[in-house]
């Protein structure tokens, strides 16, 4: 059963026990293992990439949002789909590793479909250009979801549709941000995409590491997919 509310500092201890996780299976365990007090621990931090990504989503989407079909990798327990909906989506898909996670996103009752994947070490999905929207929040980092998954976010999508992702610009993700940021760049000169925003935000998570104050920084990035 999820407490109540939780100190700042008990999420600072469960954020920084993380980092014990060394293979992508313990980093799985330890989000089932927060899964139930993950929405109101996140809350604690100030955790705003959900909204952050879908109202920039929002900002350049043009086309039928009734209509239009989501693809929202690592989602958790369903915050993106939740704010998105906000904004008039309404199709949801869910990929995640954490089965304890799903079982959240799925009495959530907000995803059509949901899937128990390992990114990175499973293929994202067999289909290809399907989905209008394909969105990855607060998963892109060390440990997590790895670079070489933005290609098939890409491929997932459909051509004109839009790829969101988020990722931390503070000093312990700094080196994957700058492989991130180099696939993003060699994307984009393939021709695969095209970038219609990157918006830096400074306070946008509170910080828990013992070397850092107040909030630190991330990045939203939006790609529309070209035709090929
Ligand atoms: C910080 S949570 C973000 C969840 C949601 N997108 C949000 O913003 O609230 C990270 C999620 O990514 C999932 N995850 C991390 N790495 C993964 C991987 N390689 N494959 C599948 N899921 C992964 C975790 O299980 C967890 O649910």
């Amino acid at each position: 059963m999820a407490s109540s509310s939780n100190t700042f500092e008990n999420v600072k201890a469960k954020v920084l026990s993380a980092h014990e996780s060394v293979t992508l299976e313990e980093k799985v365990d330890f989000y089932n293992s927060w899964a139930e007090n993950y929405d109101q621990d996140v809350a604690v931090l100030d955790y705003r990439a959900p909204s952050l990504a879908a109202n920039s989503i929002s900002s350049h989407f043009s086309g039928d949002r009734g209509a239009a079909v989501v693809l929202d990798v690592a989602c958790g327990t369903g915050l993106v789909a939740r704010q998105m909906k906000k904004h008039g989506f309404g199709h949801f898909v869910g990929i995640d590793g954490s089965e304890a996670m799903l079982t959240l996103a799925r009495e959530s009752g907000l995803y059509q479909d949901l899937k128990q994947s390992m990114l990175g070490e499973e293929p994202l999905l067999d289909q290809k250009g399907l989905f209008d929207v394909v969105v990855l929040v607060g998963a892109l980092s060390d440990g997590q979801v790895p670079v070489k998954v933005v290609r098939e976010l890409c491929e997932a999508t459909t051509p004109g549709g839009h790829v969101c992702m988020t990722t931390r610009s503070n000093l312990e993700n700094l080196e994957y941000k700058a492989a991130l940021d180099r696939e993003l760049k060699q994307m984009e000169d393939e021709g695969l995409w095209t970038c219609v925003e990157v918006a830096e935000v400074e306070d946008w998570e509170r910080a828990v590491s013992e070397q850092e104050d107040g909030y630190i920084p991330g990045v939203v990035y939006l790609y529309r997919k070209l035709t090929p």
